[in-house]
């Protein structure tokens, strides 16, 4: 305990890898940056954290954090310091309330909230950006993320500042956390398509899935990170509700991003996230 009170904790959740990759180099920063820094994936929220400088990682779902994030917040001890980094598919200032709640909690627990750090990465939902779009998000979010660490390391203190806009949006959308666990009720599988790899089974990270007598069964804990269908090698998983939004297979974050392009849809703000300066 005392060795790892000095020591930075990122803790990440990560649905279909994004943040999770973000997190990584995050942790290569630092320690280039001679802190001590430890990495732990958050499995389920019940996870509690040794350390008390905190960079809290997660993608944004319906302008919000996913549920699990605030199960962890509501574990924690109290006090120390707490960054945020996060990960979307839009860089819609909309996004800018979705740590509120994680803040609300934290404060009252007694911790110092330093500041948050924002990358776009590819949509695992809605559509699919193109591989050339993906390399350039990652690229732009990995020029920027030493910049992220060494404020961390240096304990700089950034205000976060959200929008009326995005705090109206936010409040409206809670609705997904109710949403997500009836929605996951709906999952199917095609039983022609599935090769029964069980690696929806083996990778859901609330255990959601099973497959018994012959069948796949999903019950009721489903938090809609997608992980299930976007990783399922034969698109055999319908998502409910939202199947329409669905996005299937890895994106190849290695093309050469000069390629990329912009399509039509939120372009002012992708032009304007890919110019901001470092
Ligand atoms: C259920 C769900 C809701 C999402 N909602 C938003 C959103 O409100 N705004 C946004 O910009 N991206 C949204 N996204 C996209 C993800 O935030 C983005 O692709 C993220 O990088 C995924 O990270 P991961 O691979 O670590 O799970 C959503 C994705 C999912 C699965």
């Amino acid at each position: 305990m005392e060795q790892t009170a000095n020591r930075i904790g990122i803790y990440v959740f990560s649905g279909t890898g994004n943040t999770l990759k973000c997190a990584k180099a995050l942790e290569t920063a630092l320690t280039e940056q001679g802190a001590a820094v430890r990495l732990h994936e958050i499995a389920d929220g019940s996870e509690t954290a040794a350390e008390r400088d905190l960079v809290l990682c997660y993608p944004v779902y319906g302008f919000n954090m996913p549920r699990i994030l605030k199960t962890f917040c509501r574990n924690l001890a109290t006090g120390g310091n707490v960054w945020f980094l996060k990960t979307s598919g839009e860089p819609l200032h909309l996004n800018d309330n979705s740590s509120a709640q994680m803040i609300r909690i934290l404060k009252k627990k007694g911790y110092r909230i330093k500041g948050e750090f924002h990358y776009i990465m590819p949509y695992n939902m809605v559509f699919r950006h193109t591989d050339e779009t993906a390399s350039l998000m990652w690229k732009t979010a990995e020029e920027r993320i030493p910049e992220a660490a060494q404020m961390i390391a240096e304990g700089v203190e950034t205000p976060i500042r959200s929008p009326f806009s995005a705090k109206a949006i936010s409040a409206l959308c809670r609705i997904e956390h109710w949403f997500y666990p009836k929605n996951g009720r709906l999952f199917r599988v095609d039983q022609i398509k599935c090769v029964r790899c069980m690696k929806c089974v083996n990778s859901c990270p609330t255990k959601n899935i099973s497959f018994e007598d012959g069948k796949f069964r999903f019950g009721k804990n489903c938090i809609g990170c997608v992980r299930c269908s976007f990783r399922c090698p034969t698109e055999a998983i319908r998502i409910g509700l939202i199947d329409f939004m669905r996005v299937n297979g890895p994106y190849d974050f290695t093309r050469d991003p000069k390629g990329a392009s912009i399509g039509r849809y939120c372009k002012k703000a992708y032009r304007r996230y890919f110019s901001e300066k470092i």
